[in-house]
Formats: structure tokens, C-alpha cells, sequence
């Protein structure tokens, strides 16, 4: 547990470009995709349902963020990876279910537990008895992070159109696992 950092609601639509510094130093996102993701998270925060919280340094820095909404089957998201699930029967995760879409620890920041803090937050607040999210399909720490929060895999080598890496679909119970 660290103490320097607090997880807490943020404006992520006011903050998104602080966001997307974050994913883009976590993740790698090149400017253009920067641009791209900017509106679709600010589409993504006008979702009934969506909640957003953020891990804030000592100077007020963003250093860390989740957001996530319950899904709806009509959102594109649900729809590249229902066929996916629906070839194990697995596809009832797409109802009554919160997605997290995003979650990301500036990397001089990770391996402290805010990661774990931001996930666990945001799904203790949500009325959903599940949540369910896509990771890169391979053994990342946030595969693992999510393995060990109680996300089992429900479809892997998941294609989206506009990414070079499969996915992995995973799902967990709520509230998520404690350690
Ligand atoms: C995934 C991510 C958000 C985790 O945040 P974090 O604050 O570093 O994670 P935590 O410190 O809370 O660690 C939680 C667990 O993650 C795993 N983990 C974290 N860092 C790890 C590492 N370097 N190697 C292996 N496992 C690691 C461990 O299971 C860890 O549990 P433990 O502390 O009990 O060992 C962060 O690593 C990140 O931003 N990664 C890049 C972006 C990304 O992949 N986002 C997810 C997109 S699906």
C-alpha cells in the first residue's frame, strides 16, 4: 500500500490529455493515436453508467487512471468479441457486466498496488454481479494482475480491427478477489 498516492473520482473528460499521457508512457500510443483516443474516451464518459477514478500524486499529478461502463451489446467493443464468446457459449458475460476500458500506472509508478487499488475501487462501486475486459494475449503483469483479482480467460487470440496484438477476453465475479 502506498500512501503518496490517492485513488478517488476524477473529471477524466476534463483530464484526458494528463490520460492519455499516462497510457500513451504505460501502453504506447503514437500522436495520432492520441488524437483518435481523445474523442473516443470523451464518447466512452457520456455512457450511462460510466465511472472513471484516478491515482493522484502528492503535487496533484495524474499518475494513473481506470474507467469503465456496463456493457451494451450494441457498443463496438461487445460486438468484435461476441462471436468469440459465443463460440464456447461463453457470451452471457456480455449482459448484466461492467467493462473496464482502460487502466493504466505511469510507469514510475507501478509495482506500488495502485493498479490493483483502481480496479478493485472501481468495481466495488458498481451495481453489475461481474465485470469483463480485454487484455493483450500474453502473460503481461496486467494479465497477471487480472488473473490473480479473479479474471478467468473467456475467448483468447482475439482480433480487433485496429490493433497488431491479439486479445485475450477475461471475466470476473464482483466484488473482485482480495488477497
Ligand atoms: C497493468 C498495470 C495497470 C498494473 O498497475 P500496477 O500499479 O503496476 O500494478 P500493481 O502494483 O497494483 O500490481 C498488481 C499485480 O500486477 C502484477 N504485476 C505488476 N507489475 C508486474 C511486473 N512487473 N511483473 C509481473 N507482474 C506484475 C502482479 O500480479 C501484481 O500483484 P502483486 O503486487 O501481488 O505481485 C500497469 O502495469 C500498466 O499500466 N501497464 C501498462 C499498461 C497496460 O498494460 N494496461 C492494461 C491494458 S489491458
Amino acid at each position: 500500500m502506498v500512501d503518496d498516492v490517492v485513488v478517488g473520482p476524477v473529471n477524466l473528460a476534463e483530464r484526458v490529455d494528463e490520460a492519455l499521457s499516462v497510457q500513451a508512457l504505460a501502453f504506447g500510443l503514437s500522436a495520432d493515436e492520441i488524437g483518435v483516443r481523445r474523442h473516443i474516451v470523451q464518447r466512452h464518459l457520456l455512457n450511462p453508467g460510466a465511472r472513471a477514478l484516478g491515482a493522484t500524486a502528492l503535487d496533484g499529478r495524474l499518475v494513473g487512471f481506470v474507467y469503465g461502463m456496463p456493457n451494451d451489446r450494441n457498443h463496438w467493443w461487445s460486438t468484435v468479441v461476441e462471436p468469440y464468446l459465443r463460440t464456447n457459449g461463453s457470451d452471457g458475460w456480455l449482459d448484466n457486466t461492467f467493462v473496464i476500458t482502460e487502466l493504466h500506472v505511469h510507469p514510475a509508478f507501478q509495482g506500488r498496488g495502485v493498479g490493483r487499488r483502481l480496479i478493485t475501487s472501481i468495481t466495488d462501486g458498481v451495481e453489475e454481479p461481474r465485470s469483463i475486459l480485454s487484455a493483450i494475449d500474453t502473460e503481461s503483469p496486467a494479465r497477471l494482475l487480472y488473473r490473480s483479482l479473479g479474471y478467468e480467460d473467456l475467448a483468447e487470440q482475439v482480433h480487433f480491427p485496429s490493433a497488431a496484438l491479439p486479445y485475450a477476453v477475461m471475466g470476473a465475479p464482483l466484488p473482485l478477489r482480495r488477497l
